[in-house]
């Protein structure tokens, strides 16, 4: 039978201190993914230990690729890719695996895996990936909850997207590179994790041009070899550790990081009160050491805008600070489950629909709480900061998926906090 862990927090530490932060959870899958394309071998550094992207090395092996971690690098050789099938439960695993839809047709010209279906925060269709596949050639079958796609030739096309998905752009470029002719992207996600998978893409010989725009051309090449790639560091979790800086009214120095790919992260926080400084090598220092107000709207948007994955720790910050904050989530229809969570340590949040009204209050205290989501775990972790008391926070599996060790990462800034 196995033990499930808790997080036990004992609030009210001030945070002081440097933290290195891990690579990007969201750059890694698909750069694993993208390793698939490359006859050879490929060296991925900064790939967070991470449940998830032990997961992708997962699939990785079932696909018949060598795949080897070593601290946080890890070496994938594809040189014998041996079956284009991803089983119901390597699937299940990891929604994301969904990615490699595109990397395994544009290195094998098919794919069959299971349906991803929906997640803790929304349906999450996957509509525009099989759209854009149809467009490129790809005949895909829907049947008894698995996808089958196959083309005898991969053909460039023109895509236009309803709204920017980080997902289906990704899926697009990978399958992209290796195809016939020329591919366009419109409406295309402009995240800083697209530009990274471009980066990897092209040191491995692909043609790229437009990644971080809205708009994407990609010609497609005979072959890609193998590389050596630094995946870009972690913008969610520095994003997190500010809101855990901020949270406790402290100060904290994140370094391997990259300042401008925090977008609007660092002007709310300035907004709310904090000083940020960021460094050009790649640090960014928050000093929360003052009076801090809530601010009063927060919408969450497509890259530039404010991130979704963000809003959860940043809710936890808001629910402590004087005033009263209206979010409003545009991306994913069920990412409020956190909420009721905060509620038990006193937070004051309604939610209606897609708006949360957070009113702030100066008291939280502990209790025993569940971690419903990724972020949202996050989220309770940020709060348990600030709480009175002791909080125990269970289901720590969803936070072990994207927080890289969380619990010595915030321990070694002065958090009382142990995993149990
Ligand atoms: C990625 C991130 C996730 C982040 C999200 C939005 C990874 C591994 N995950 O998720 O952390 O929260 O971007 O920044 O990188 N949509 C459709 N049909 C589709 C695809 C998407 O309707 O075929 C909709 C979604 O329901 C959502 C919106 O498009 O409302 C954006 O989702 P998308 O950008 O695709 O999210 P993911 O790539 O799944």
């Amino acid at each position: 039978m196995s033990v499930q862990r808790r997080l036990i927090i004992k609030g009210g530490r001030r945070i002081e201190g440097e933290l290195s932060v891990q690579g990007a959870k969201n750059s890694s899958l698909p750069i694993l993914a993208a390793a698939v394309l490359c006859r050879g071998q490929t060296e991925i550094y900064n790939c967070p230990k991470l449940s998830d992207c032990d997961a992708a090395c997962r699939i990785l092996s079932s696909l018949g690729c060598g795949c080897k971690r070593e601290g946080n690098v890890v070496c994938v050789n594809s040189s014998a890719v041996c079956t284009s099938d991803i089983s119901e439960k390597l699937m299940r695993e990891m929604r994301s695996s969904i990615i490699f839809m595109g990397a395994l047709l544009g290195r094998t010209g098919q794919c069959r895996m299971s349906f991803p279906g929906g997640c803790e925060i929304g349906s999450r269709p996957i509509d525009f990936h099989l759209d854009a596949f149809r467009k490129m050639g790809a005949k895909i079958t829907e049947e008894h909850g698995y996808i089958t796609c196959s083309a005898a030739k991969l053909r460039g096309a023109k895509i236009s997207f309803p709204v920017p998905s980080v997902g289906a752009t990704e899926n697009v470029m990978l399958a992209a590179v290796l195809a016939e002719g020329s591919t366009e992207i419109h409406n295309a996600a402009r995240e800083p994790e697209i530009c990274d998978l471009a980066g990897f893409l092209t040191k491995c010989g692909a043609k790229i041009d437009g990644a971080g725009t809205g708009t994407i051309h990609i010609e497609g090449v005979k072959s890609l070899s193998g590389c050596t790639y630094t995946v870009m560091p972690d913008r969610i979790a520095a994003a997190t550790y500010l809101c855990c800086g901020a949270i406790t009214r402290g100060e904290i120095l994140l370094t391997n990081t990259d300042p401008a790919s925090l977008g609007l992260v660092v002007p709310v926080l300035e907004q709310i009160g904090c000083s940020i400084y960021s460094f050009g090598s790649g640090s960014v220092y928050l000093n929360a050491r003052k009076t801090l107000k809530a601010p009063a709207m927060i919408k969450t948007a497509p890259y530039p805008g404010f991130p979704t994955d963000a809003q959860p720790p940043l809710m936890a910050l808001c629910s402590t600070l004087p005033g009263t904050t209206m979010f409003t989530e545009t991306i994913f229809e069920n990412r409020y489950r956190h909420v009721s969570e905060l509620k038990r340590l006193g937070a004051k949040i309604n939610v209606e629909g897609q708006v949360a009204v957070v009113e702030g209050v100066s008291r939280l205290s502990g209790a025993e709480l569940e971690a419903c989501d990724l972020r949202g775990g996050a989220a309770m972790v940020t709060a348990a900061l600030f709480a009175e008391g002791t909080t125990k926070i269970s289901k720590i599996c969803y936070i072990n998926r994207g927080y890289e060790d969380i619990e010595g990462c915030l321990r070694s800034v002065g958090a009382d906090i142990r995993c149990v």
